[in-house]
């Protein structure tokens, strides 16, 4: 947690093996914008304004040190839980985020993808959502993967159903197979997150990406979400640089 953040990150130098230095794929639980918005006085929604604000200096990072796909957990399953108020505001702010955002995700060539369960979102949000993804569609340098109404048990039961679709007749149903149930995950086609982030200090998933994290670095920052900037991002990717990653095997 404490590396030096201004020390030269391992960027893509075309040396495929310094390459894999950064983290194909980094998630993160953007966590505390309800305590950033009341050590101000503020309203939790301003908090969430300034949580989206922080978001594109870190997507613009991303892409830059070559990070394939980067999940960002926007709304839990769970989240509905809160005020009517508080949720309104934060679907409002994602039809913002997408309508002012996209055509510049689109020009830095990230295209835009979700998951969780976004049959169940405000109409208002399924069609900015369809938008963003149908204008970046064809983009190839980086997937910004939003996690919305995303919840890891959820994802997994919807993905064991799928899959039991497929069976059917039941006659035909087969044992459930790990890269199975990978494929019929909303996360199908992406590799695994290889760094998790979570700011605000909390030391808990929260649901996220159960299956997938299951070898993650994880990395939690006190830095509360809407601080959160691409310095920091540095500090966590130098963190993982320095992990040993074993996978249950021994050190080379
Ligand atoms: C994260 O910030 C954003 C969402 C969950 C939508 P919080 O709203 O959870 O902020 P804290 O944890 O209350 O500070
Ligand atoms: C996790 O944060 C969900 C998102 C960041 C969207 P929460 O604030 O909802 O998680 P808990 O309640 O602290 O576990
Ligand atoms: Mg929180």
């Amino acid at each position: 947690m404490d590396t030096d953040a201004r020390q030269p990150l391992v960027v893509d130098t075309g040396n495929p093996e310094k390459f894999e230095k950064i983290p194909r794929h980094i998630a993160i639980i953007m966590d505390g914008n309800g305590r950033w918005a009341q050590k101000r006085g503020l309203d939790r929604a301003e908090g969430h304004r300034a949580g989206v604000q922080a978001l594109k200096p870190i997507v613009k990072e991303s892409a830059k040190l070559g990070v394939q796909v980067l999940t960002v957990y926007a709304f839990s399953t769970e989240n509905w839980s809160r005020p009517q108020i508080e949720v309104n505001a934060l679907w409002d702010l994602l039809v913002e985020y997408l309508r002012i955002e996209t055509p510049e995700l689109k020009s830095e060539g990230v295209r835009i993808q979700t998951i969780g369960n976004v049959d169940a979102l405000p109409s208002r949000a399924q069609k900015a959502i369809d938008g963003a993804k149908e204008d970046t569609r064809e983009q190839t340098r980086m997937v910004l993967n939003l996690a919305l109404n995303y919840g890891g048990r959820d994802e997994l039961v919807r993905a064991v159903n799928r899959w039991l679709d497929e069976c059917r007749p039941v006659s035909r149903a087969r044992y459930v197979t790990a890269s199975a149930i990978a494929e019929h995950l909303d996360t199908a086609g992406l590799p695994d997150p290889d760094l998790l982030i979570r700011s605000s200090g909390e030391l808990r998933i929260s649901n996220f990406l159960l299956w997938q994290l299951a070898y993650a670095e994880i990395y939690v920052t006190n830095t509360l979400w809407p601080d959160f900037n691409p310095m920091e991002l540095r500090k966590a990717i130098r963190a993982y640089q320095q992990r040993d990653r074993r996978f249950g095997g021994l050190r080379e």
